[in-house]
């Protein structure tokens, strides 16, 4: 699916594979030797490992043998090779750093290197992230889906993927109901006069807790009633709690607008719950009809149990739809509405089982698309002390948890900037390191791994966090701007340190492709982490501004190169790069 992206790779793959046809007399196209390259296990062992497993096996012979011929027969290396040598199965190849240098460090300085297209074949794809619920709380919890999401259509965009994003908020349902009837019933204060989005949410989690507590008490039975009034209305589409069903959802969506303003997100389209309601309904009579979706005590829905997952239920026997139902509504849309020819939905984890049931009952009603589409699962996020619960109190709301760690940053950090710069330069550059921390952090961990949110932890400028690149990267781009324009053209990397420094920026779209075909923008975190710690090594090793040319200006090249690598990763990751900090 990508492009042959690596220059150097595919160099030496074009010398190589008429080398393996003639030495094993197989049929080995370059390609196939472009795929095979690998680390070796130490830099003494080489720069870059060809293992020799698979031609022996095609050629009778054996891997440690086949290593040996080959290295025989291949004489004429490219001019970035300073040596070969077989060890064991593999051959290994020995850089010349300068020679890559002065091929890959101009192509940064100029930008040509960020306007690779890295895909071959791009199939049209949707990402769906980000779908928080209306009337409820956005906690900090709410910012893995948006940061995951994000950088993945980051990179995908990057690498040449025709992308649409989409969201799909849940602003109907009984938790929309519970905070209604909160608000009506029981809600005795002023309604405020901003925030209002984040403080709904908070008379969600008082209906919801007020009605657990009143369960088996003699208020259950009214409680009943009531909610089943609001819902009632809510479906009808008219009377009082349908007006103020209206009402209280646009402060949730101002606060979602306001909280994917600040992140810096955009959707192409914006689904809702609420549209596809009544629409899934029809669908599903409509399947019923044909015979597919089956009564079954009452309700209707489609038995999966020759595939092991149960029953999908898509209309309950009062005649109304699921959550199942909406969600095939909605992916009958979404490849009508753009022809995706893949369909991502970033959610955690706890709808696996959902999913899988609505992504067969898809297949079953033969959309020929229901194999393109992919759940992303990713786990939670806890606080260093535990699980977040509402329940419990120890809920992070997002607004306040943003102000909290721009106080910080301020205090800790860009204080002693309070002479130098403006008042707003600090506000920004402030904001600027909160998102870095937060953005960095959600995106650090796999998807499949929990997230234990630690706000000192992600703000740390000597640890792995996201202001720990940003300050790698503010300190190059000083230092760049006050040593001024190189003044020569030659470029070295000569130092072991300027060696590895070299060796990790020819590695980066091989990162980008990797966080890219496995959705893993963990990949891409990794490496800024280890290209600013390989440049702060460089740095100590090797004095920039005090060379004797040409060696300060090639040093400077490999500075500011290793500058503009790391504003592009942070950029694929959501993150900008403070110019100072
Ligand atoms: N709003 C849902 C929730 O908060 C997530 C929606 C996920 N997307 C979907 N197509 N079902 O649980």
């Amino acid at each position: 699916m990508f492009t042959y992206h690596d220059q150097f790779r595919k160099e030496l793959a074009i010398a190589i594979a008429p080398i393996i046809e003639k030495t094993f007399s197989i049929i080995f196209p370059w390609e196939k030797a472009y795929g095979l390259f690998g680390a070796t296990p130490s830099k003494e062992a080489g720069d870059l490992a060809f293992p020799l497993f698979q031609i022996a096996k095609e050629a009778k012979t054996n891997p440690a043998q086949a290593a040996k011929s080959l290295e025989a027969a291949f004489t004429e290396l490219p001019k970035f090779i300073t040596e070969k040598k077989a060890m064991g199965p593999y051959l290994n190849f020995f850089f010349n750093f300068d020679a890559i240098a002065s091929k890959i460090i101009p192509s940064i300085l100029s930008g040509d290197m960020f306007k690779q297209k890295l895909t071959e074949n791009t199939p049209k794809t949707m990402i769906e992230y980000s779908q928080p619920n209306t009337h409820k709380e956005m906690h900090v919890g709410h910012m893995r889906n948006l940061c995951l999401g994000d950088a993945l259509i980051r990179l995908h965009r990057y690498s040449g993927f025709d992308i649409v994003a989409s969201t799909f908020p849940g602003d109907v349902g009984t938790h929309v109901a519970k905070c209604l009837w909160y608000l009506k019933f029981h809600y005795k204060g002023e309604i405020p006069k901003t925030k209002k989005g984040a403080w709904l949410g908070t008379l969600y989690t008082a209906g919801h807790n007020k009605l657990e507590d009143e369960r088996g008490t003699e208020k259950e039975a009214s409680n009943r009633e009531q909610l089943t009034a609001i819902l009632k209305q809510l479906e009808q589409k008219s009377g009082e709690y349908y007006d103020l069903w209206k009402e209280t959802r646009e402060w949730s969506i101002e606060l979602m607008n306001e909280v994917y303003t600040w992140a810096n997100v955009k959707f192409d389209v914006w689904y809702w719950e609420s549209e596809v309601d009544s629409a899934s309904v029809k669908l599903a009579r409509e399947y019923q009809q044909k015979g597919l979706f089956v009564e079954d005590q009452g309700a209707v829905g489609v038995n999966l149990e020759d595939y092991k997952l149960g029953f999908c239920m898509l209309l309950k026997s009062d005649g109304n739809g699921l959550y199942a139902t909406k969600d095939i509504e909605l992916a009958r849309r979404k490849f009508q509405d753009y022809h995706i020819e893949k369909n991502i939905y970033v959610v955690d984890k706890r709808q696996e089982h959902h999913f899988k049931q609505v992504f067969k009952v898809l297949e079953l009603m033969g959309f020929e698309n229901a194999k393109k589409c992919f759940h992303l699962q990713y786990d939670f996020v806890e606080l260093p002390d535990g699980a977040m619960s509402s329940r419990k109190g120890n809920i992070v709301p997002l607004q306040a948890l943003i102000e909290n760690m721009v106080k910080m940053i301020k205090e800790q950090y860009l204080n002693r900037y309070v002479n130098e710069w403006s008042p707003e330069q600090i506000e920004s550059t402030a904001q600027i390191v909160a998102k870095g921390a937060i953005k960095y952090g959600m995106t650090r961990i796999d998807p499949g791994k929990k997230i234990v949110f630690d706000m000192q932890e992600w703000l740390k400028l000597d640890g792995e966090s996201g202001p720990y690149i940003q300050y790698a990267y503010a300190r190059i781009n000083s230092m760049v701007n006050k040593l001024g324009a190189p003044t020569s053209n030659e470029i070295h990397a000569t130092a072991p340190q300027e060696k590895d420094l070299v060796a990790q920026l020819m590695n980066f779209h091989q990162v980008v492709e990797q966080a890219t075909l496995q959705y893993k923008p963990s990949a891409l975190t990794g490496y800024l982490y280890d290209l600013s710690r390989a440049y702060n090594s460089f740095y100590a090793e090797c004095p920039v501004g005090s060379a004797p040319e040409p060696v300060r200006s090639s040093r400077l090249m490999l500075s500011k190169a290793t500058a503009l690598t790391l504003k592009q990763g942070l950029a694929l990751l959501g993150i900008e790069a403070p110019e100072k900090m």
